[in-house]
């Protein structure tokens, strides 16, 4: 059996930044349908147009895309130990497809995380996010500054925002999040497969209660 981890939680909750400390500790996939999705940036078909175009403005990609996209990624060799969702299942549709999806491998979800952020630092920490240009780092203004304001501490590059990173979008996809996606925490419960951690701490904190979180599920 492979380890099937989904990392849920608000914008700016910590997801991709757990998933990437996670990934080298258990050696699995950080599948991140929103890395995927603005990798098609490069790309200039209509469908990549149109993805931009409703990421640009905090819409959700359609389900066929986003769990199409979803069911090739987890084919390739690097996902045969298990998979690090991050920002997928989405909504409830997603999260029945992905289940079946597993399912056709005789693989299930090992347990279901939801990082807990207030929408007030939410949005503060999403504003205040900053990557380096090959995205390989994630820094904070706010809470996870560089070691030189505005430049990577690796490549000395200056540091970018994310297009969607502006309040408009920011806002609206915070709302998708409470409408459509926070309801999979009961999902995900009924389930009995749902973790809960504090995603107020510092960020070495948060990654030892998902770890404890998931060797206790391991071992369960
Ligand atoms: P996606 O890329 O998934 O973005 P998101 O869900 O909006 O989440 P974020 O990446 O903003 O938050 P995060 O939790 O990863 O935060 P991070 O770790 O970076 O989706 C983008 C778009 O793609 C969607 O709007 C949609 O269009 C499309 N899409 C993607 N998946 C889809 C799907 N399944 N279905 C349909 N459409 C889909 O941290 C944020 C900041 O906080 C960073 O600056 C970080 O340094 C800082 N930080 C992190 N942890 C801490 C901490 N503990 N203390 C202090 N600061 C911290
Ligand atoms: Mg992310």
């Amino acid at each position: 059996m492979g380890t099937y981890i989904v990392l849920m939680g608000v914008q700016g909750a910590g997801k991709g930044t757990q998933a990437v400390i996670l990934k080298e500790k258990l050696g699995l996939l950080h599948l991140s349908t929103g890395d995927l999705f603005r990798a098609m940036k490069t790309e200039d078909t209509p469908l990549a147009r149109r993805v931009q175009d409703l990421m640009a403005k905090g819409e959700l990609i359609p389900d066929e895309v986003t769990n199409e996209m979803v069911k090739e990624r987890i084919q390739k060799p690097d996902a045969a130990s298990g998979v690090i969702f991050d920002g997928y299942p989405r909504n409830r549709d997603q999260a029945q497809y992905l289940d079946t999806l597993l399912a056709q491998y005789q693989e299930r979800i090992t347990a279901a995380i939801i990082l807990e952020l207030d929408r007030e630092t939410a949005i503060k920490r999403t504003e205040g996010r900053r990557y380096s240009q090959d995205k390989q780092r994630v820094y904070n203004i706010y809470f996870n500054p560089p070691q030189v304001e505005g430049v990577d501490d690796v490549d000395g590059l200056p540091l970018i925002q994310r297009d969607d990173d502006n309040r408009e979008a920011v806002e609206r996809r915070i709302d998708l999040y409470f409408t459509q996606t926070a309801p999979l925490i009961d999902y995900y419960r009924e389930r009995g497969l749902l973790k809960e951690i504090d995603a107020d701490q510092a960020i070495n904190a948060v990654a030892e209660a998902v770890i404890a979180a998931i060797d206790t599920t391991l071992m369960e």
